[in-house]
């Protein structure tokens, strides 16, 4: 059976859902949201069964997924902006938050769609187990196994909130992974980045401490686990993205059982859990052309002094740019006038910007 592969309505509603979610109370929120989950949960495109059971029986919940998935996204563009392929899909995949990534065609299984659902599935990761510190979420809290006074080994006790990490990984993964039904090689693709995009919300997790004791002499310290900033985990995967390996799928006697490296020594040498593993080798990104998943990099702004990623040899695949002249105003030389008052010049200057050809 093939769901259909974008959920262009998802986002729609998930933007609607959290513009209630700040604009009013939560809890508020959840029972308006019960009331009406079954409409809502019915109505979204590319959902699996189990994300549908899920959606009903905890609105609360696909509120933080969306809010994850959205975390993601973005985090995926700011890595990808200076890159030709800027996390900007053909065919309005950035609504499709739960649906398959790219278009499906020969370059479906790229290392670009390796990172997009890698950081997705550590948005929604990230999200969940804040929004349990937070106490947001009926079913889980702070990480109960580290509770209060606890020893832990090394001489310190538990205290504060430890972040549950746990029943992040368990949530993630139990929803992230729902859609991937299909059995095919794509499908253990997409699992094994969603586990490796899991694996680096955990990663990078770090402990904090508080020292007490006469003026904070430390004799006694307390510490908890807490989340890494989103920018650490996206910079983490980023550095994986660049390392991800290619990888082929062994055929049982009905359906691909599991993935191998492509290139290995060794047979059936399986990749690691925290990799991010493709299928295809990707287009160069530099035309467009949908059936690639490529929008191509015309009209791109670039750097001209670069040579990096983000300049205009690169990013224009030698086409060569455009040359704008901009003006920018700003206000400067700001003074503080008794009392009170602050008083600015305005300044300016013509701003040059290039856009490849
Ligand atoms: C729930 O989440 C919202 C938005 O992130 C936040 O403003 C609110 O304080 C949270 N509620 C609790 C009880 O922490
Ligand atoms: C990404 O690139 C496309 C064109 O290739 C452009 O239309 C879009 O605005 C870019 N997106 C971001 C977030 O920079
Ligand atoms: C362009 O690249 C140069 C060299 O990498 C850098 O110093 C400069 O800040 C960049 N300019 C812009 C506008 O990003």
């Amino acid at each position: 059976m093939r769901l259909p592969r974008h959920s262009t309505g998802l986002l729609v509603y998930i933007l609607y859902l959290t513009h209630i979610v700040y604009g009013s109370s939560f809890l508020a929120f959840s029972s308006v949201v019960a009331l009406g989950a079954n409409i809502i949960c019915n109505r979204i495109p590319g959902l699996a069964p189990s994300q549908r059971a899920i959606c009903q029986n905890r609105p609360e919940a696909i509120v933080v997924v969306g809010i994850g998935a959205k975390k993601g996204l973005s985090e995926c563009q700011w890595q990808f902006r200076k890159m030709r392929w800027n996390c900007t899909n053909v065919g309005m995949p950035e609504y499709s938050m739960f649906g398959r990534v790219l278009p499906v065609g020969r370059y479906q299984g790229s290392k670009e769609a390796s990172y997009t659902y890698a950081i997705k599935s550590a948005g929604v990761t990230h999200a969940i187990v804040q929004a349990c510190s937070r106490g947001n979420m009926s079913d889980c809290s702070c990480d109960k196994r580290k509770g209060k006074g606890r020893f832990s080994k090394h001489g310190w006790k538990w205290g504060g909130c430890s972040a549950d990490i746990k029943h992040g990984l368990k949530f993630s993964k139990f929803f992230m992974d729902a859609r991937e039904i299909e059995e095919d090689a794509r499908s253990l693709m997409n699992k094994h980045n969603n586990e490796a995009g899991r694996r680096a919300v955990k990663a990078s997790m770090r402990v904090d401490c508080k020292c007490h004791g006469v003026s904070g002499s430390c004799t006694m310290k307390t510490c908890w686990t807490k989340l890494s900033n989103f920018r650490e985990v996206g910079t983490f995967l980023m550095e994986r993205y660049q390392k991800a390996k290619q990888v082929v799928s062994i055929k049982g006697r009905r359906r691909p059982v599991f993935l191998k490296l492509k290139r290995s020594r060794k047979p059936n040498k399986k990749p690691r859990r925290n990799n991010l593993v493709f299928l295809q080798k990707s287009p160069n990104y530099c035309e467009y052309n949908p059936k690639k998943g490529s929008l191509g990099t015309h009209g791109r702004i670039c750097n001209r002094t670069s040579t990096d990623t983000g300049g205009c040899d690169l990013m224009c695949c030698g086409r060569g740019y455009n040359t704008h002249i901009k003006p920018r105003s700003w206000k400067c030389n700001c003074k503080f006038i008794w009392c009170c008052q602050v008083t600015c010049q305005q300044c300016s200057e013509m701003k040059e910007e290039f856009t490849c050809k």
